[in-house]
């Protein structure tokens, strides 16, 4: 069982930040929503909280408040932003409503270092965004360190080891700001440290093993970084007794399938069958050209063909899934946050209910970045564990109107290169889409001396954090023009190659 801090949401943008750096350093974290009771931390065995920003005010009408009991717990506590104005008010100092909001740089001067700024530089640039602020310290707090709009930027009550600071230490504009949590974790907490790839792929394993039993697991393999981890880990604990379906829709790229087969066939072993389902699914998008009819057409043929295959494959007691932790964090729905979405948990479906079969979500507990250290420590290859996002609907969205194989045979040949010469020049890995899009126009170009009307091809290549907002990425003039000399040299039927220089929004990065 891995050391605990608890992260209480209150409702901020960067909570997920948060408990990502915490991890960052080798410490085991976990959100919980903002009200949750000192009797369940405590069951939990948490070593630390950590209160959250937040978008609300401490005076607003309905303001978030944590159990009062989880100060009575004896573990130190962190509140950052919002926090530090909770604490504020909680434990008998006074915070006054802003007159305007502090937001952007400013500079951290720093007192006493203590054990939160230990080993740290006496100023530092720091990051803040509030409104409220602390007016006078709760007793038993000295401050530690000042800012040019506060004396009380950050506060610390040794005995009870209760810190607050009014800055942002997990964005990255803070300078050292992983160093002050890391601090306060080691240094304050007094956290092993224990939470790393191979403890968890450890526990995991054993986990699997001891759920599984003697039963027998499906997984639905989409080459996608999730489900290729999931298959390689859970294929670690149990072996043979992983069945992967793996589903040709007739929308994968060029040498997909083979992939597939290749590396988790031949290099792993594991028991992949693919069902060919192109057939059924190109003829149920003839004539389509509405995007979100594609989609539908595409999510229902799939659910209906992955459960037909599923049967076919022998009974079993349990369906494995790439679930990772963004997906079930509770998001708390909290006024003026932005990232406060409830997710509704899909499953493929409502496939599970209908099979009767088991979830079994062995990645349940990580971020994004820890999937893919998994994945790497299991020996996925690179090609696998950075890759690019696909959407699920595939070339689907990829045939802007209509899709026939002939369109989509041109698209495929064209997306190669892209992915040839983006992967042989290194951009691949540091741009977070490079793809082809096949639009629908005939343009007139010309072959020796013949006129030739012929396809157009557009480049998609956007740089992105988080799919949310994306620009074009500024690719070397030489690399463009190789793309695009080989594409119209190479892939027959195709006189012209655009580039989109579109960011999103206004734009979105898929053409449909
Ligand atoms: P957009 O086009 O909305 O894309 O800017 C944002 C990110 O989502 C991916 N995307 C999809 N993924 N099913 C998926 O699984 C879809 O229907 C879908 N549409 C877009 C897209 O590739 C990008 O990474």
């Amino acid at each position: 069982m891995n050391q605990t801090i608890a992260v209480l949401d209150f409702g901020s943008q960067y909570t997920q930040v948060i408990a990502r750096r915490i991890r960052e350093c080798n410490v085991y974290s976990k959100i919980y929503p903002f009200g949750t009771s000192a009797a369940t931390l405590k069951a939990d065995g948490v070593i630390g909280i950590i209160l959250s920003g937040g978008p609300s005010s401490v005076f607003a009408k309905g303001a978030p408040m944590p159990d009062r009991a989880i100060f009575d717990l004896g573990v130190p506590v962190l509140g950052i932003c919002y926090g530090i104005q909770l604490m504020g008010r909680l434990l008998g100092g006074t915070v006054a409503r802003g007159e305007r909001r502090e937001y952007g740089n400013g500079t951290l001067r720093i007192q006493r270092p203590g054990r939160l700024f230990a080993k740290l530089p006496r100023q530092l640039t720091v990051w803040n965004s509030h409104g409220d602020k602390l007016t006078a310290l709760p007793p038993g707090f000295v401050a530690i360190g000042t800012t040019e709009n506060s004396p009380f930027a950050a506060i610390e009550d040794r005995r009870r080891s209760f810190f607050g600071i009014q800055f942002h230490p997990e964005v990255s504009h803070s300078e050292r700001g992983v160093d002050v949590l890391r601090n306060f974790l080691v240094g304050v907490c007094g956290a092993r440290q224990d939470w790393t790839t191979k403890d968890f792929i450890k526990h995991a394993v054993a986990n699997i093993r001891t759920t599984v039993g003697k039963s027998r697991v499906l997984l639905g393999l989409s080459g996608g970084v999730d489900s290729s981890v999931a298959a390689a880990l859970i294929h670690q604990a149990i072996g043979r007794r992983l069945t992967c379906v793996f589903v040709d829709n007739g929308l994968l790229r060029k040498g997909e399938r083979a992939v597939v087969e290749e590396l988790y066939r031949k290099h792993f072993r594991i028991d992949v069958r693919v069902v060919d389902a192109s057939a059924l699914f190109l003829r149920r998008l003839k004539g389509v050209t509405d995007p979100e009819r594609k989609r539908k057409i595409i999510g229902n043929t799939f659910v209906e063909v992955f459960e037909r295959s599923l049967r076919s494959v022998g009974e079993a007691e349990f369906l494995a899934q790439g679930t990772l932790y963004p997906d079930v964090i509770e998001s708390v729905a909290i006024a003026g946050n932005p990232a406060a979405l409830i997710k509704s948990h899909h499953n493929v479906g409502g496939l599970p209910e209908r099979m009767k079969l088991k979830l079994l979500e062995p990645l349940r507990e990580l971020f994004k970045d820890e999937v893919r250290a998994v994945g790497s420590a299991l020996g996925l290859p690179r090609e696998v564990v950075w890759r690019q996002p696909f959407p699920g609907p595939g070339l689907g969205v990829r045939v802007v109107g209509d899709i026939t194989r002939e369109r989509l045979d041109v698209l495929r040949e064209a997306d190669a290169i892209v992915q040839e010469e983006m992967m042989a020049s290194e951009w691949y890995w540091k741009v977070w889409q490079s793809f082809a899009v096949y639009l629908p126009v005939k343009s007139v170009g010309v072959i020796g001396d013949e006129r030739n009307y012929a396809d157009v091809i557009g480049l998609r290549i956007v740089e992105s954090r988080d799919a949310m907002t994306a620009d074009w990425s500024r690719l070397p003039y030489d690399l463009l023009q190789k793309i695009s000399s080989r594409i119209t040299n190479e892939v027959r039927g195709v006189s012209r190659v655009v580039l989109d220089i579109s960011s999103k929004p206004p734009a979105t990065i898929e053409w449909e």
